[in-house]
C-alpha cells in the first residue's frame, strides 16, 4: 500500500510517500519545509504567518516530490486532522481532501501526536503491544498508553506547560532564540548539570501528570537573583530537572503498566540527553522492555510518521469523508 502523508499542523509543511510491504516502510518520498526562518523574529509560531507560508509551500513540494499529476501510485491520502494551530491546520487538509477529490482516492485523518506515537514505525525494529509513549513535543508532554494499534489510553499529561515549551521560554530567558531546544542542548553540553538545584516539579504527586512552568518560573527567579550566572550551568541544571522529571514518571508508568515496548516521540525526543538517559534507566530496570526512539529526522514535524499512522487507520478502514472533514485544532487521542 502506497500512503501520501501530509502535516501542517505548526510550522513545517511536509510531504512524504510512505510504501508498505508487510513490516517493510520505505520512504521513496521524504520533503519537510521548515519555517522556523519566518517565526524566529516573532520568538514564536504566529499561526497566520504560519498558514500563509503553508499555503505557497504545499503544493510547490508536491509538484517537487516527484508523485504523478494523476495520483497514480498513491492508494491513500493520509492528513494531519489536529490537534495544531486552526489556519495552519486547514491548509494541508484542504490539500488533502481536493486530492482526494480530484484523484478519487480514499482519505484518512491522523492525530498530530498518534503521529510521533508511529515514528518509530519507520526504523526497521517495530514495537509490540502493549506500548507506553512519552511523546514530549512544543505543543504537548503525554504519557499514553497503546494497548493495539490505534487505541489508546492517556495515563499522563502536563498541567500547564509543554516540555518543548519549557526549553523555548528557558532559552528565550538566557537570550538563546528560538527554537530553544537545540539551543539549551548544545549549550548545556558545556554547563555542569549539577551546578544550580532547581526544583522537579510534582515529582512526589504519585501520578504521571507534569508541571513544566513552575520549573521555568524557578530559571527565571535565580536569573533575577543571580544575573552573572554562567549561561551554560544554567542551561545544563535546567536540561537535567527537566529530563530527570520526565524520566522519573515515565519509569513509574511503565512499573504499573508493564507495557511490551516503551516509545519515546516528539520534537523533545531529540535531546540526546534525554534519549540516553531514558533509554539506561529502562534497561537498568526492565532490561526485556524494548525501546523505541525515532531516527532523528523524524523527531520533530514530518508527513512520514503521519503517513504510518495513515497506513494502520486504512488497514482498520477507518477512512473519512472528505465533504464533511474539518481541523480539529484540540483534537484528543482516543
Ligand atoms: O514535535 P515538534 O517538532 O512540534 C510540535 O508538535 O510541537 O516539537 C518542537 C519542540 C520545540 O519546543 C523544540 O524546542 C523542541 O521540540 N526540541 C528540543 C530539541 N529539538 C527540538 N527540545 C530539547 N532538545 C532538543 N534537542
Ligand atoms: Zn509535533
Amino acid at each position: 500500500m502506497n500512503i501520501l502523508g501530509l502535516e501542517t499542523s505548526c510550522d513545517e509543511t511536509a510531504v512524504a510517500l510512505l510504501q508498505v510491504q508487510g513490516d517493510n516502510f520505505v520512504l521513496p518520498i521524504n520533503l519537510v519545509s521548515s519555517q522556523i526562518n519566518l517565526h524566529q523574529k516573532y520568538g514564536g509560531v504566529v499561526p497566520e504567518v504560519a498558514a500563509r507560508a503553508h499555503v505557497e509551500t504545499i503544493f510547490p513540494l508536491l509538484q517537487e516530490s516527484g508523485l504523478a499529476a494523476d495520483g497514480s501510485g498513491v492508494d491513500v491520502i493520509a492528513v494531519t486532522g489536529g490537534p495544531g494551530l486552526l489556519p495552519a491546520l486547514r491548509i494541508g487538509l484542504e490539500t488533502a481532501k481536493a486530492l482526494a477529490f480530484a484523484w478519487h482516492k480514499p482519505l484518512v485523518a491522523v492525530n498530530h501526536l498518534e503521529g510521533h506515537i508511529y515514528s518509530p514505525w519507520l526504523s526497521a525494529i517495530k514495537p509490540s503491544f502493549p506500548a507506553l509513549a512519552l511523546i514530549v513535543s512544543g505543543g504537548h508532554t503525554e504519557i499514553v498508553l497503546v494497548k493495539d494499534h490505534l487505541n489508546y489510553q492517556i495515563v499522563g499529561a502536563t498541567r500547564d506547560d509543554a516540555a518543548g515549551e519549557a526549553f523555548d521560554k528557558v532559552a528565550k530567558l538566557l537570550g538563546l532564540g528560538y527554537p530553544g531546544g537545540p539551543a539549551i542542548a548544545q549549550q548545556a553540553q558545556l554547563g555542569d548539570p549539577a551546578s544550580i538545584p532547581f526544583p522537579r516539579p510534582m515529582s512526589d504527586s504519585g501520578d504521571f501528570d507534569f508541571s513544566f512552568s513552575g520549573l521555568k518560573t524557578a530559571v527565571a527567579v535565580y536569573l533575577k537573583q543571580h544575573p552573572e550566572a554562567p549561561v551554560a550551568d544554567v542551561a545544563a541544571s535546567f536540561q537535567q530537572a527537566a529530563v530527570d522529571i520526565l524520566v522519573q514518571k515515565t519509569l513509574a508508568a511503565v512499573k504499573k503498566f508493564q507495557p511490551q515496548a516503551l516509545i519515546l516521540g516528539g520534537g523533545v525526543s531529540a535531546n540526546l540527553h534525554l534519549r540516553k538517559t531514558l533509554g539506561e534507566s529502562l534497561t537498568a530496570r526492565h532490561p526485556a522492555i524494548t525501546y523505541h526512539v525515532p531516527n532523528l529526522e523524524f523527531t520533530g514535524d514530518n508527513a512520514a510518521m503521519i503517513a504510518a499512522a495513515g497506513y494502520f487507520h486504512a488497514q482498520a478502514k477507518r477512512f473519512v469523508n472528505p465533504v464533511t472533514l474539518i481541523a480539529s485544532p484540540n483534537l484528543r487521542l482516543k
